[in-house]
C-alpha cells in the first residue's frame, strides 16, 4: 500500500540525495529540460514526455512506490526523454539545480502540491523559500515556472512567495489573479480529478525576470507574513 502522505520533515527524507546529472539520465542530455515537482504516480509526465520527444522532463516524488511503479512504465515504452526520481525536493533538489548548464533548465512546475491544512504543518509544503530560490537561480530570463492548486489556501502562499522573491513575472496578457487555463498542453491526474468534480483550479504561470536573487531571510519574512496576515495587517487607528 502507498502512503498517502510522507512527513516531508521526518529524519529518513531529511537525507540528502545526489541526483544524477541529465548525462546520466536522458539519452539526448542536452535537451531542455521540464522539471516537475510532486509528479506522484507520474502518468501526467508519460504522456507529455510522448508528445514532446525534443524535451527532458524529470518527475521528482517523495512516495519511492510511487517512482518506481512510473519508471516501471517509463522503461516499458522505451523513453529516453524521461525519468522520475525519488527523493525529497527540498533536500536534495537545490544541488541538482546549481550544477545544470546554464540556459538548459527550461520549465518547472509544481501540481496541486500536498496542503498541509494544520498551521504547525505548513512547513511540510513544497514550495519553501530556499527551493524557490533555487528553481530562480537555476531558470534563465524568461523560463517558466507553472504552479496550480485547487485549494486557494495552497496557491496564495505559493504566489506571495513567488511575487515576493521579485524574480517572476506574470505574461501580460494573462488573467490576474488567476490564469484562466493551462498553459501545458494535458491536465495531471489530480487536476483531472478535480475537474471532473467540477471544482476550481487556480493557476499562475510565472517567468523568469532579470532580478537578482534576494536573500533566503528575506524570503522566509515574506511567507511568515503571507501565512499570518493578521499579524502583518495595519492596526486599526
Ligand atoms: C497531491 S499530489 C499531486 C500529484 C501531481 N502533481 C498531480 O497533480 O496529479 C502531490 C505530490 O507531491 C509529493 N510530494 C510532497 N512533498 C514532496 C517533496 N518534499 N518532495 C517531492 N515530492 C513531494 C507527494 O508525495 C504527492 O505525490
Amino acid at each position: 500500500m502507498v502512503r498517502q502522505h510522507v512527513n516531508p520533515l521526518s529524519r529518513f527524507f531529511q537525507l540528502p540525495l545526489e541526483l544524477p546529472a541529465p548525462a546520466e539520465l536522458f539519452a539526448e542530455p542536452d535537451q531542455p529540460i521540464h522539471l516537475d515537482i510532486g509528479c506522484a504516480r507520474g502518468r501526467f509526465l508519460l504522456e507529455l514526455a510522448q508528445q514532446q520527444p525534443a524535451v527532458n522532463h524529470l518527475g521528482v516524488e517523495i512516495r519511492r512506490p510511487l517512482v518506481s511503479a512510473a519508471e516501471a512504465d517509463r522503461e516499458a515504452l522505451g523513453l529516453g526523454n524521461l525519468r522520475y526520481l525519488f527523493c525529497n525536493a527540498n533536500v536534495s533538489l537545490e544541488a541538482w539545480l546549481a550544477a545544470l548548464p546554464p540556459g538548459q533548465l527550461e520549465l518547472v512546475s509544481v501540481q496541486f502540491p500536498d496542503p498541509w491544512f494544520k498551521k504547525k504543518h505548513h512547513k511540510r509544503r513544497v514550495l519553501q523559500p530556499a527551493l524557490l530560490l533555487a528553481i530562480a537561480a537555476a531558470l534563465a530570463p524568461g523560463r517558466r515556472l507553472f504552479i496550480q492548486s485547487d485549494v486557494l489556501a495552497v496557491i496564495e502562499p505559493m504566489v506571495a512567495l513567488c511575487e515576493a522573491s521579485g524574480c517572476f513575472s506574470r505574461p501580460a496578457a494573462d488573467a490576474r489573479p488567476w490564469r484562466a487555463d493551462n498553459p501545458l498542453p494535458l491536465p495531471t491526474e489530480r487536476e483531472r480529478y478535480v475537474l471532473a468534480q467540477q471544482l476550481p483550479v487556480y493557476r499562475v504561470l510565472y517567468e523568469r525576470n532579470e532580478a537578482p536573487l534576494p536573500e533566503l531571510q528575506v524570503l522566509e519574512q515574506a511567507l511568515e507574513a503571507a501565512d499570518n496576515p493578521l499579524d502583518s495587517a495595519p492596526s486599526p487607528a
